[in-house]
């Protein structure tokens, strides 16, 4: 990985898990140890997130986490995009900790 002072991960839920494309690639990892990040999730499925999944990856890389934040998108599965919720308050919660 090229040096940063902080790496953003972002992935969309699919199938219950982190969309497995972006799950191979933060396990495959390397040279991130003590590194500082911040972590962002997408669902459609109500209080279904993939943080805690996302977290564990990066934890067992000894990096170490600034933020998460997780947004419910759309309706059902398939049904598009729209913030649900208070989405406007938990991404200003999620800028003040940046
Ligand atoms: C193949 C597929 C499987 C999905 N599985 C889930 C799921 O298990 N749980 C969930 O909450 N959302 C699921 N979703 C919804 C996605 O999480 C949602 O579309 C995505 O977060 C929207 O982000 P995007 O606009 O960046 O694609 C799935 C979407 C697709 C396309």
């Amino acid at each position: 990985m090229p040096q940063a002072d902080l790496y953003v991960f972002s992935a969309p839920t699919e199938a219950f898990n982190i969309q497995k494309n972006i799950k191979k690639f933060m396990k495959n990892l390397k040279g991130i140890r003590d590194k500082k990040y911040i972590i962002i999730n997408t669902h459609a499925m109500k209080n279904k997130n993939s943080l805690r999944k996302m977290e564990k990856i990066l934890t067992k890389k000894q990096m170490i986490k600034v933020a998460s934040v997780n947004f419910q998108v759309g309706d059902v599965f398939k049904n598009g995009n729209g913030f649900h919720g208070y989405w406007e308050m938990k991404l200003d919660e999620f800028i003040k900790k940046l």
